[in-house]
Order: structure tokens, then sequence, then C-alpha cells
């Protein structure tokens, strides 16, 4: 019997969403995912939150869904930047069983090569990639519970591995 949140954070294409999804049918927990409640919210996809009102306007409404579902019995997918604000980290540091799921930025830009739903990874190359990855690693760690290096490991290697750790 598992209980919930089980919060997934990482950089985009980490596969937090896909692990998420996992670990949602093994456990029985609901999925919530931030992007996607944001979407419905705002009844707008997030390249055009963007487009429309800024990422300013977009961590707004990041940080008031973080904190309407931290607490939910459910397993939490977040969106890659939902460590950038300090209140963000403060909240996923109290509410634990948050794991990051670390990638490396190369396997990040290969899985999202064809992926064009992501406004940051717009027009940027590799080394500005691997930069903004690693201004927000610190970010990433000082909130996670636990650390688990996704880059060798298969979707369902690293679900078992989050459920073993709970
Ligand atoms: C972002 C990651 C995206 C989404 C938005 C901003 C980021 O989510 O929230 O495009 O700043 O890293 P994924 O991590 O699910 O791609």
């Amino acid at each position: 019997m598992y209980s919930g949140p089980i919060i997934l954070i990482g950089f985009m294409g980490a596969g937090k969403t896909t692990i998420g999804q996992l670990l949602g049918q093994i456990t029985g927990l609901p999925v919530i995912d931030t992007d996607i409640t944001i979407e419905e919210q705002e009844k707008r996809t997030i390249n055009t939150i963007f487009n429309q009102h800024g990422e300013e306007y977009f961590r707004n409404v990041e940080s008031r869904v973080l904190r309407q579902v931290v607490s939910e019995n459910a397993v939490i997918t977040t969106g890659g930047g939902i460590i950038l604000r300090a209140e963000n980290r403060q909240l996923l540091k109290e509410t634990g069983n948050t794991f990051f799921l670390e990638c490396e930025p190369n396997v990040v830009v290969e899985r999202l090569a064809e992926d064009d739903t992501r406004p940051l990874l717009k027009n940027k190359s590799l080394a500005e990639i691997t930069q903004m990855y690693h201004n927000r690693l610190p970010l990433y760690k000082e909130c996670a519970t636990c650390t688990i290096d996704t880059s060798t490991l298969t979707m369902e290697e690293v679900t078992e591995l989050i459920l073993k750790r709970m």
C-alpha cells in the first residue's frame, strides 16, 4: 500500500512524465502533472502562455498550481523549472518524498530533438542547454530527498528504484 505525495523533479526530458505514469499504474495513486494542470486552468498550451504572457507569468501560475497540489495523495510530476523559485523549493523540501531524476544534457537533447513543446529549448545549442542544466543542478539537489541517475537506466528500472527508496 503506497501513499503520496510522490513528487518527481528534474530537467526537461528526464522522463518525469513517463515514470510518473508507471508509478501511478503500480501504486494505484492518481497522477497529477503540474504542466497539464496549468494548461487546464489557463485553457492554453505552455507555448501559448510563454508567447502571450512571458516566463514570469508562467512561473506565477506554476507556483500557484504547486501550492494547490503538493500535499495530494498522488504522484506529482513537475515542470523542469519548478525549482527556480525559493518558495517552491521550500515547499518541496517540507513535503519530502521528492525524487530528482538526473539526466545528462546530451541525453535530453537527443530525446527532445523532434519536440517543439518546450519554449525554453527553442533555438538553443547543446552548450546553452548544458549551461542551463548546470545552473539548475544545485537547485534540484537542494530539494531532493533522493537523486536517481536515469541516463543508463530504463524507465521501468527507475520506477522500481523509486518504489524501493520510498
Ligand atoms: C520548463 C519545463 C517544461 C515546462 C516549461 C518550462 C523548464 O516542463 O514546464 O516549458 O523551465 O524547464 P517539462 O520539464 O515537463 O518539459
